[in-house]
Formats: structure tokens, C-alpha cells, sequence
């Protein structure tokens, strides 16, 4: 990709795993680690973009030059992303978002008693399919970790969600998705383009990804 491909557009990514607390010492979360969004905030970055990278917590030191907008629920990631979304040019969510949180937060460290515990689970917003919904002139870019079905789910989501392109990652492969420093993923569009790519680094995806970003932001202008 061209070092200023991106210069003057205004890009937000979503990195981490969300943590939804259940009292103040606990929480449900996931095992993303934040690397692969962490990776595009750096390759858009790189590209000249303005970028705002939303990050769940993790471990990270903030890429060079990115503006980091740190949360910790899901219903927090969603209120900074649609706060900036009228004035994006790209968004890209690759967080690992909590489908669900505990209907209650306990205000006191939840005591054991040697019963059984339910909990129970109320869902949150989808993010990426409000902005799937909102979206004017913005690029849409989503992530589908899989288990099973890799393309027929990540189409059923790219469809679903309305997105220009999607990332999907079948996250049971040893060297692919959470936590790793390698990822395998496949690019859908909604035109069915697919690019399949072999095992490479995370800023290596970001890199293609941010590629495939400016063509995008091309078509839009009619370039
Ligand atoms: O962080 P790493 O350790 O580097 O791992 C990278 C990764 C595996 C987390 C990443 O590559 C990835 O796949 N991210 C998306 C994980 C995910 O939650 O996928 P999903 O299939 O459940 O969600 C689909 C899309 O909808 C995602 O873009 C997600 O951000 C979005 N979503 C999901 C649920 C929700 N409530 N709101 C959302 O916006």
C-alpha cells in the first residue's frame, strides 16, 4: 500500500474483549488479547489516517500517534462508537464484543453460600449491525471469529450486518484469532469476492486490510 494512501481520513477500530461485570472484583469476558486491532490502528495509522482506536482492556501500549479511547463493557464501546460515527470515514470492529451481560451488577463482592448459582444474561446492542444500519458514506468493516461454518456464517454476518467487507477468522486453527501473533482469515465482499490468505502476522492482515480500505474508500468517490 502507498505510506499516506489513507492521509485526511478519519478511521475508528475496536480492539479487545469486553468484560461485563457480575460484581466489583468479577466480570464474563474472552480471550481476545486486543492484537489484531491493535494491529489496524497501527497499519491505518501508518497509512496517514486520523485514527481513534475504542479498545476493551489489554496489555497494549497504544500504537504511535493513535488516539486510544479506553472502556470496559460492551455498553461502553458502543457509546464511544456512535458518539464519533457521523464523522468517520471507516470503521473497522474487531473486538470481541459480549453478545450478553448479567442482568444485575451486585454492589458487594458476591458471597459463597455452597449453593448453585445462576446467572442470569440479558442482551447487549449489536454494534456493528446499528452501524450496518446508520451508515451513510462510512466503510463498514467486520470480523467473524467462527468455530464452525467459517464462510457460511461470516456471509450470513455480512449480509446481516451491512458491511463492506469482512474479515473472517476460523479461530480453532492453531495460528489464527484469539491471542496468537498470526492470524488466517478470508476477505468476503458483499459482491461474493473472496481473498484467501495463508498464516501471516497481524499487521500483515492489517496491512492487506488497509489495502482493501482505500480501494473501498475509492469506489465511494467514484474514483
Ligand atoms: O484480539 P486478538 O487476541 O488479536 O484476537 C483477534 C480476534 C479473534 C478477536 C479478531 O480477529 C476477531 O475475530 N474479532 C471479532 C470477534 C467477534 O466478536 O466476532 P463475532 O463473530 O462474535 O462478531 C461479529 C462482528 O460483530 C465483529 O466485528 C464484532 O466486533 C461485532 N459485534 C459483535 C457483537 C456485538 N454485540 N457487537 C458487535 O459489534
Amino acid at each position: 500500500t502507498e505510506s499516506d494512501c489513507l492521509k485526511g481520513k478519519k478511521v475508528l477500530v475496536t480492539a479487545g474483549g469486553t468484560q461485563e461485570p457480575l460484581d466489583p472484583v468479577r466480570y464474563l469476558g474472552n480471550r481476545s488479547s486486543g492484537r489484531m486491532g491493535y494491529a489496524v490502528a497501527q497499519a491505518l495509522q501508518e497509512a496517514g489516517a486520523e485514527t481513534i482506536l475504542v479498545s476493551a482492556p489489554t496489555d497494549l501500549p497504544a500504537p504511535q500517534g493513535v488516539r486510544r479511547v479506553s472502556v470496559q463493557t460492551a455498553l461502553e464501546m458502543h457509546d464511544a462508537v456512535l458518539e464519533n460515527f457521523a464523522n468517520l470515514d471507516v470503521v473497522v470492529k474487531a473486538a470481541a464484543v459480549a453478545d450478553y451481560r448479567p442482568a444485575t451488577q451486585a454492589e458487594q463482592k458476591i458471597k459463597k453460600d455452597g449453593t448453585n448459582r445462576t446467572i442470569e444474561l440479558v442482551p447487549n446492542p449489536d454494534i456493528l449491525a446499528e452501524l450496518g444500519r446508520r451508515k451513510t458514506s462510512q466503510v463498514l468493516i467486520g470480523f467473524a471469529a467462527e468455530t464452525e461454518n467459517l464462510l457460511a456464517n461470516a456471509q450470513e454476518k455480512m449480509h446481516r450486518k451491512n458491511v463492506d467487507l469482512l474479515v473472517a477468522n476460523d479461530v480453532t486453527k492453531p495460528g489464527a484469532g484469539f491471542g496468537s501473533l498470526t492470524n488466517i482469515v478470508s476477505f468476503l465482499f458483499p459482491d461474493g469476492r473472496r481473498i484467501d490468505f495463508p498464516q501471516m502476522s497481524k499487521l500483515e492482515v492489517a496491512q492487506n486490510l488497509v489495502g482493501e480500505i482505500a480501494n473501498l474508500l475509492g469506489r465511494n468517490k467514484g474514483v
